[in-house]
């Protein structure tokens, strides 16, 4: 819905009237995709009154106008038949979690609107936060690779063995996720963002000339709330769902059985164990399969990849600048038996990444750094990625938080909602790095010449141009006060910048905006044109 000129304009200035007791004076006010935004002077302070002609005022706050100008300058609306007739398709189809934990095996975790975490500062505390009493399972497997090798590990294989060890890994054995667990992500905050993902891929599979089958494939699903809510939001383009074969890569058991529940899937349990089985989702009748890598999906069919905080993951190997050249920082066992940082005494394998990644960056920006972090696995996926939409057709959307530049020192690890010590207590907290997408332009370019890389932008831009504001709106007409709360904080979350204004609860939990930290690129086949929003 727009502002369709002064009636709506003066409904709203109607609303005010009543809500405020006169006199108040308006300074200023900004329209955009159906929501006013009005300054005004009432008892002698500033307040910033959010309202819509059809539904009254949302919140008021004092002076924080720049910021929602900001946002609002990013916020723009999308007009493609598809997306337009998605997002005013059905009265708001809540689902469950709006309001509480979607893990079913952990009924009391308490609702994600409650927590949230700036994954992106990268603040490591020089004090171990956490000491354990005896050595973990992973942390003996750890000190047993260094021991016998006679010397240190990089940090990418340190990054790789701590989260994804098969045995004792971080993601393999647990649910990471939500209130209850170290950090949440954007398809736990809010249902919208899985169902403007569905948004964008339901868009290039018009693109692709509306195929009868196709390879959906999401990469590291998580709780696989993300797929749910995508499935759940497209249910009613009937030939779009008819010709979807999901395709699910996850290395944790834990999180595959996870998948397996909330995608309400039904028969052959184990297929989440082969890759050759499938099993059916009945949320929507599609067949879903579990692979361990994306080269264990099969071929042949054109192709839809999601990456939504996947790369993040990704084993980083570090680089530092000393005398002697670029030396690459390894872990080390120390004389008291904890973990410690060393530099390599000469160039080691990854060394070869690090000089492919400079030939991508300007002498200026190189010499500018002491330290250097790249992550060859991410430049392999884009390969094996872009190798396939190449054979295939089709597209892969990446969505991270992330830098279009080289990157110097971003590896974080965090624990219940903490930034910790890397090296403290490995296997008990999450480890990511800021995804370098310029080092995935690059290597998608030069993988192949069939392919195009578009963005990245920012998450905000990228779920403003889908269309979240007519989403949001949809579902506010059909919710109860908690839901709309729930609505108004996660809204913010997926496209705000810091600290929401509005918010009026404790301090602690005032919901961070990510909508500028993550960021969004797409690389299609040419054959596809361009993806929608980047046009
Ligand atoms: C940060 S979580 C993101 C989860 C989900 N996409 C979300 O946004 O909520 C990373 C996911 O990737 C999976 N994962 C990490 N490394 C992997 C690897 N090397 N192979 C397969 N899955 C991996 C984890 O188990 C987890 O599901």
């Amino acid at each position: 819905m727009h502002f369709k000129g002064r009636h709506h304009l003066s409904s709203c200035w109607e609303i005010l009237n009543s809500s405020f007791c006169k006199p108040f004076i308006c300074f200023d006010y900004l329209c955009t995709d159906g929501w006013l935004w009005v300054l005004v002077r009432w008892k002698n302070s500033e307040v910033l009154v959010f309202l819509n002609p059809d539904m009254g005022i949302l919140w008021k706050k004092k002076n924080k106008v720049e910021m929602l100008r900001k946002l609002l300058r990013q916020s723009y609306s999308f007009h493609r038949p598809t997306v337009n007739a998605y997002l005013s398709a059905g009265p708001a189809p809540w689902c469950s979690r709006t309001l509480s934990s979607t893990s079913p095996t952990s009924p009391n975790t308490t609702s994600p609107s409650t927590v949230s975490i700036d994954r992106t500062s990268l603040y490591n505390p020089p004090e171990h936060s956490h000491h354990p009493t005896s050595d973990s399972e992973l942390i003996k497997h750890l000190k047993g690779i260094i021991k016998f090798r006679g010397g240190p590990i990089s940090i990418g294989e340190y990054m790789s063995e701590v989260l994804t060890n098969p045995k004792a890994g971080y993601y393999i054995n647990r649910d990471v996720f939500g209130a209850e667990g170290d950090f949440i992500t954007s398809p736990e905050v809010s249902q919208m963002f899985g169902e403007m993902i569905g948004v964008w891929v339901m868009c290039l599979w018009e693109q692709m000339g509306q195929p009868q089958r196709v390879n959906l494939i999401e990469l590291g699903p998580g709780r696989g709330t993300l797929m749910a809510d995508l499935l759940r939001g497209t249910s009613k383009f009937k030939n779009f769902i008819e010709s979807l074969h999901v395709h699910l890569v996850e290395c944790s058991p834990a999180l595959q059985k996870l998948q397996y529940q909330n995608l309400k899937c039904i028969g052959d349990e184990d297929a989440v164990h082969d890759t050759d089985k499938r099993t059916v989702s009945s949320l929507v009748g599609a067949p879903v399969s579990w692979h361990a890598t994306l080269e264990q999906v099969p071929s042949g069919l054109p192709t839809i990849i999601i990456a939504h905080e996947f790369f993040d993951a990704l084993p980083v190997h570090q680089f530092q600048k000393a005398s002697r050249g670029w030396c690459e920082k390894m872990v080390d066992v120390a004389e008291d038996s904890s973990f410690r940082f060393v530099l390599s005494p000469q160039p080691t394998p990854a060394t070869l990444y690090l000089i492919k990644r400079c030939k991508w960056a300007s002498s200026e920006e190189i010499s500018n750094l002491n330290q250097i972090e790249v992550c060859p696995k991410a430049m392999e996926l884009t390969e094996t990625i872009v190798e396939r939409i190449s054979s295939d057709g089709g597209g892969a959307l990446i969505i991270d938080y992330g830098l279009e530049g080289v990157i110097s020192d971003s590896l974080q690890a965090i624990r219940k909602h903490n930034f910790v010590n890397l090296l403290d207590n490995p296997g008990s907290a999450d480890l990511s790095a800021y995804v370098d997408f310029a080092s995935i332009r690059h290597s998608a370019e030069e993988a192949s010449e069939e392919v195009s890389v578009h963005g990245p932008i920012t998450q905000s831009q990228f779920l403003g141009l889908l269309g979240i504001n007519f989403r949001v709106e949809s579902l506010l007409q059909n919710c109860t006060d908690e839901q709309a709360e729930s609505l108004r904080t996660g809204y913010w979350r997926l496209v705000g910048d810091g600290e929401a204004p509005f918010w009026e609860g404790p301090d602690e939990s005032v919901p961070i905006g990510m909508g500028t930290r993550y960021k969004a690129m797409a690389i299609v086949n040419k054959r596809q044109g361009v993806p929608v929003p980047f046009q």
